[in-house]
């Protein structure tokens, strides 16, 4: 069967948010160094962009380093910042080829500086590309996002004329990082496991999760068709009865 052509193209998500799991599984799956997981994640980044752009999302936002992992070895750090520089590197020519627009959400500010700098420069020659906008999640976690909002806020009430009782959803949400871009209605997390993660807390308030046991290396295309085809699938009620709906 194929699936791509079972996706009902009016009722896409505009936006999808994929929190990429179970590299380093996969990597002692095949008794490799963690490392060799995150570069075979890279070919799994490039299929799914792919197949996202071809059939009309607007947003794909992924979730490539949280706050959380610079715990991790430093060994295991420093070989995933460069692969992101490397990557960034040689994969602007193909975004541009695509029409694929690079933006970050994150403190990436504080990421090491040659890939901070590579990512500026990816963003920045990719600035007027309109297909799709990929959008990486790096030294992310949700939980500082909504308090740099919450001190953006307090900050702009102390010095315009804001109000405490402006304050609504709308608002707040201006103040994420995630301001120009609508909320994913499809957040997909792979490797079997169940859980948000700190990862777009706010936003994912109405989203539909899809959980898929592949572990990330291994996702491909028809992965990504298959979660899609779940989403279609299911009734998004937004807090009405289903009789309300038609
Ligand atoms: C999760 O697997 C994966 C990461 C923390 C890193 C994701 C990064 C990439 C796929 C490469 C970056 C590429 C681009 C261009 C965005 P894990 O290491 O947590 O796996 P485990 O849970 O099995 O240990």
């Amino acid at each position: 069967v194929d699936l791509k052509t079972r996706i009902d193209p009016e009722n896409l998500p505009s936006h999808i948010a994929i929190i990429m799991d179970g590299n380093g599984r996969w990597a002692k799956k095949h008794a490799r160094p963690r490392i060799f997981g995150h570069r075979n994640g890279v070919k799994a980044v490039r299929e799914v962009t792919e197949a996202a752009a071809e059939i009309g999302i607007k947003y794909l936002t992924l979730y490539a380093f949280s706050t959380e992992n610079w715990k991790r070895p430093r060994v295991e750090v420093n070989a995933l910042m460069k692969l992101l520089v490397e990557t960034l590197h040689k994969e602007v020519a193909t975004m541009m080829e695509n029409d694929i627009k690079l933006q970050a959400i994150g403190d990436i500010e504080k990421l090491p500086k040659p890939t901070y700098l590579a990512l500026l420069e990816g963003i920045n020659t990719t600035k007027n590309n309109q297909k799709m906008t990929l959008n990486l999640a790096l030294n992310y976690s949700a939980r500082w996002e909504i308090l740099e909002a919450v001190k953006g806020i307090v900050r702009d009430i102390q010095t315009t004329d804001m109000e405490v009782m402006d304050i609504n959803s709308e608002l707040f949400s201006q103040y994420l990082s995630t301001k120009k871009v609508p909320d994913p209605e499809l957040l997909i997390r792979t490797s079997g496991e169940n859980r948000v993660s700190n990862f777009l807390l706010w936003q994912i308030a109405y989203a539909e999760l899809y959980f898929s046991p592949i572990f990330w290396p291994e996702f491909r295309k028809k992965h990504l068709y298959e979660a899609i085809l779940d989403y279609q699938s299911r009734e998004r009620r937004f807090g009405k009865t289903s009789e309300q709906l038609v």
